[in-house]
């Protein structure tokens, strides 16, 4: 999609939004986002309302994050939703989340197929509540022949819990599928992830200022840009994600080597 597609398909609401856009080179996007949503208990604490209003609020940042990435071109978007970790919340919590995540992916179904986007989960969804698992199904179902943007949530994901996942189901292949030890390399090892196929995000994204990656995406983030904001998720807006696209695009990326001058 050209600069000039995307400003007319992109309701305009903010001149900044506009310089933003200006200043982003459409050939050097950064094909896979992912980010860390946190802060929305921190966000509901400012308003002395109970936690699970922050992440009520965090859904609209959801949407116009899913949206604008969509539009941007992005391949694919992955949304840190649920860690393998936030089991220790309060029960209360946590079926509150999942009573959101249902009623989300239920309102949501038709906006993705409109806008061409294929949705997936990585994790271990099989934990999650039974009702949560067929909306889930039933996404991932609808979608599958979508061509537009990936967008992933992890949900019950743990970035350790996916590497041991991996090598046990690589030590089966060796043990019951003659695989060769001496063949295993680190593209092997990817292709036994949850994210098997796709590129390790370019650009990781947390919001609330912690400087931690929480278990996220161990592997995958080896080489990512991380863009860090002190913006509560449930104040995550277009604008800020735009800023990001255009922060990374300054960054040099060096791998280890070092840039001709
Ligand atoms: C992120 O917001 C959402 C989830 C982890 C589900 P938090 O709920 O972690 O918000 P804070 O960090 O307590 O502010
Ligand atoms: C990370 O946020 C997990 C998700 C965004 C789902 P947390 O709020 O759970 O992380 P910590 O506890 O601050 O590291
Ligand atoms: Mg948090």
């Amino acid at each position: 999609m050209s600069r000039e597609d995307l400003l007319a398909v992109m309701p305009q609401d903010s001149v900044e939004e506009k310089q933003l856009l200006d200043g982003i080179d459409f050939a050097r996007l950064p094909r896979h986002v992912a980010v860390i949503m946190d802060g929305n208990g921190r966000w509901a604490k400012k308003r002395m309302m109970p936690r699970i209003e922050g992440h009520r609020a965090g859904i609209a940042s959801v949407r116009e994050t899913v949206e604008t990435s969509a539009r941007l071109g992005l391949k694919v978007l992955t949304l840190y939703a649920f860690s393998v970790e936030n089991w220790k919340r309060p029960e209360l919590e946590i079926s509150g989340l999942m009573l959101l995540l249902k009623h989300y992916l239920r309102s949501e179904l038709d906006t993705m197929l409109k806008n061409d986007i294929r949705f997936g989960v990585i994790g271990r969804p099989e934990a999650l509540p039974a009702d949560v698992q067929d909306e889930l199904m039933r996404a991932t179902e609808r979608t599958r022949h979508s061509q537009g943007l990936l967008f992933q949530l992890a949900l019950n994901y743990g970035g350790r819990t996916e590497l041991a996942d991996g090598v046990r189901r690589l030590a089966a292949d060796v043990q019951a599928n003659g695989l060769d030890p001496a063949t295993i390399d680190e593209a092997t090892l990817a292709r036994y992830l949850y994210t098997a196929g796709q590129p390790d995000p370019d650009l990781l994204i947390r919001t609330s200022g912690e400087l931690r990656v929480s278990n996220f995406l161990l592997w995958q983030i080896a080489y990512s840009e991380i863009w860090v904001t002190d913006v509560l998720w449930p104040d995550f807006r277009r604008r800020h994600l735009l800023q990001a696209v255009v922060d990374y695009q300054r960054r040099e990326r060096r791998y280890g080597g070092i840039v001709a001058s």
